[in-house]
């Protein structure tokens, strides 16, 4: 059997794709983003549906930039990551999306091969940071394009979710929702909403470094584990949607102190659920602690921040341009942070095509001319 006849494990999205001219391969460049309100919890797992509205400010320094080349032969899917060949779970999880893409264009009748994947992540230095979201939607971006075929932002973002939920906020720039709703047919579906434009809110993450290291577990059996144990899942759920509407607000004004309290209400929220499931999932480290605690001392004396974590111990902490140093300053003074890193709000995906593959995919590359035996990247911990 080809690898394009390959039955799909999960329902694909088969609209709103156009095909055009194939290119030899293909680049796209995507930023990560954190969410202000979280998502946690997913009302269809297959589909990655989350349970609840999210909206995310897209981080402009943190990117993944990924180049995909198809051949048109069948055969395994070349995965590269920051020079490691990619094998094993995370591996698999690539080919199972590009699957996707190939059944797509079988559709078009483009029918295409095995890829080649080379994907960079530019993040702050031993960062450990998320990078599903970013590595996810430059994927979606650059195998769509290299594919032959052309897509919507809100095509390319659903088809981002399914390989990661947060993805499908970082194919759009500034602040993005998104959301969950229920079909006629009574199917689970999201949908994704730019909500101010990159420069709207010339804003700062500062993003503070406490554990390069792995995390006790990924996001995906996390919070399966949460929607099943913990007593405080119902609450979460019943409340999402006044904290989005509160966000929306605060963004709307560009009021920091309003966002403020909403940012660290839904983090903290989120964090109360991982520590009450059973078995119970601390991310957070003494240090992380010791972050949010200097964040309040210089909210009550006058520097307007806020902080929020995702599910790892780094804490991502967002002020205005002109207190950028003084934060920084006080974040590094903390035992235990490695590193701080001030972003600004970054834009949408980025997508070139190349008439000639840059890589040289498949004249240079071979399983064997790359690092072996990789390491869990960062994305294989999101
Ligand atoms: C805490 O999107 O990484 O960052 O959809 O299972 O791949 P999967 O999970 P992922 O979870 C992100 C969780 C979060 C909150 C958020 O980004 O909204």
């Amino acid at each position: 059997m080809t690898r394009w006849c390959k039955p799909m494990a999960q329902e694909i999205p088969l609209e709103g794709f156009e095909p055009i001219d194939r290119p030899a391969a293909a680049t796209a460049r995507a930023c990560s983003n954190v969410a202000l309100v979280k998502y946690w919890g997913k009302v269809d797992e297959q589909r990655r549906v989350p349970a609840t509205g999210s909206l995310s400010v897209t981080l402009g320094g943190l990117t993944t930039e990924t180049t995909v080349a198809f051949s048109d032969r069948e055969g395994p899917d070349l995965v590269v990551l920051d020079g490691r060949h990619i094998g094993g779970r995370e591996g698999a999880r690539v080919s199972i999306f590009l699957d996707m893409i190939r059944s797509v264009s079988l559709l078009h009748r483009l029918p295409i091969g095995a890829a080649s994947v080379r994907s960079a992540n530019y993040f702050p230095t031993a960062a450990g940071l998320a990078s599903s979201a970013s590595g996810f939607a430059a994927l979606a971006g650059a195998a769509v394009r290299a594919a032959g075929m052309k897509a919507s932002f809100d095509t390319l973002s659903n088809l981002a979710r399914l390989g990661s939920a947060s993805a499908a906020r970082s194919v759009h720039g500034g602040f993005v929702e998104l959301v969950p709703f229920k079909r006629e047919n009574g199917s689970w579906d999201a949908r994704t909403s730019p909500v101010a434009s990159e420069n709207h809110w010339d804003l700062r993450v500062l993003v503070s470094v406490v554990d390069a290291g792995y995390k006790p577990l990924g996001s995906t059996p996390a919070m399966a584990r949460t929607a099943a144990t913990s007593p405080y899942y119902d609450g979460w759920l019943g409340s999402w949607g006044k904290d989005l509407a509160e966000a929306h607000e605060a963004i709307a004004a560009r009021d920091l102190e309003r966002l403020a309290s909403i940012v660290e209400h839904s983090a903290l929220k989120l964090h109360a659920l991982t520590m009450t499931s059973r078995p119970p999932v601390q991310f957070l480290r003494g240090p992380s602690i010791e972050l949010m605690h200097t964040v309040w001392d210089l909210r009550s004396s006058g520097t307007l921040c806020a902080f929020t974590a995702d599910a790892g111990p780094n804490i991502k902490v967002l002020c205005s341009p002109s207190d950028e140093e003084r934060v920084r300053a006080a974040l590094m003074s903390v035992n235990g942070v490695q590193s701080v890193q001030a972003t600004a709000v970054g834009g949408p995906i980025d997508v070139v095509a190349h008439d000639v593959d840059p890589a040289g995919s498949w004249r240079t590359m071979s399983a064997d001319n790359v690092e072996k035996d990789a390491e869990p990247s960062s994305s294989e911990r999101d």
